[in-house]
């Protein structure tokens, strides 16, 4: 079921195509700020995937990203987005990333349900 406590888990270790050098965030060696994106859009699309109507997915639609501390390559990073809030197609995730010396990054992540097929049409359309 689609209501608020669902939360899902993901782990990495940053590797250099996670640095802000290579993404171009940044020219600094370590973990970059797009990086941390990824992870917590997996961590939300994971906690919601199984209670998702057929036919339908989730899209991001907005994001608060407070990064607080850098992380090494090498290091281990966990994020875990958990569901706060469901008001219609638009759900509100709470989520927090740490390493192996603690908090990395915390924010909210909005997410819309959408139908898969008319999301990609609209994206065609836009050719
Ligand atoms: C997200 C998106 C599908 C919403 O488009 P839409 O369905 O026409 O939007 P609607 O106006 O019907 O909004 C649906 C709900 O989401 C909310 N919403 C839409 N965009 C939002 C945003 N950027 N932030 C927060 N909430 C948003 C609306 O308030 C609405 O909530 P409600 O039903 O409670 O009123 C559209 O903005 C979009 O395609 N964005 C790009 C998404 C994308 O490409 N992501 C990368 C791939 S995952």
């Amino acid at each position: 079921m689609l209501a608020p406590g669902r939360q899902a888990t993901v782990e990495e270790t940053v590797t250099e195509d996670m640095t802000a050098q290579r993404l171009g965030s940044g020219d600094v060696p370590v973990l970059g700020t797009p990086a941390i994106l990824a992870l917590v859009e997996a961590a939300a699309v994971t906690a919601v995937a199984e209670a998702l109507d057929p036919g339908t997915t989730s899209v991001g639609a907005s994001v608060e990203l407070d990064h607080l501390a850098p992380t090494p390559v090498g290091g281990t990073v966990t994020a875990t987005a958990a569901l706060a809030e469901v008001e219609g197609r638009r759900l509100t995730f709470r989520f927090e990333v740490t390493d192996a010396a603690g908090p990395v990054a915390r924010g909210t992540h909005v997410r819309v349900v959408v139908d898969r097929e008319r999301f990609l049409d609209t994206a065609r359309e836009r050719r």
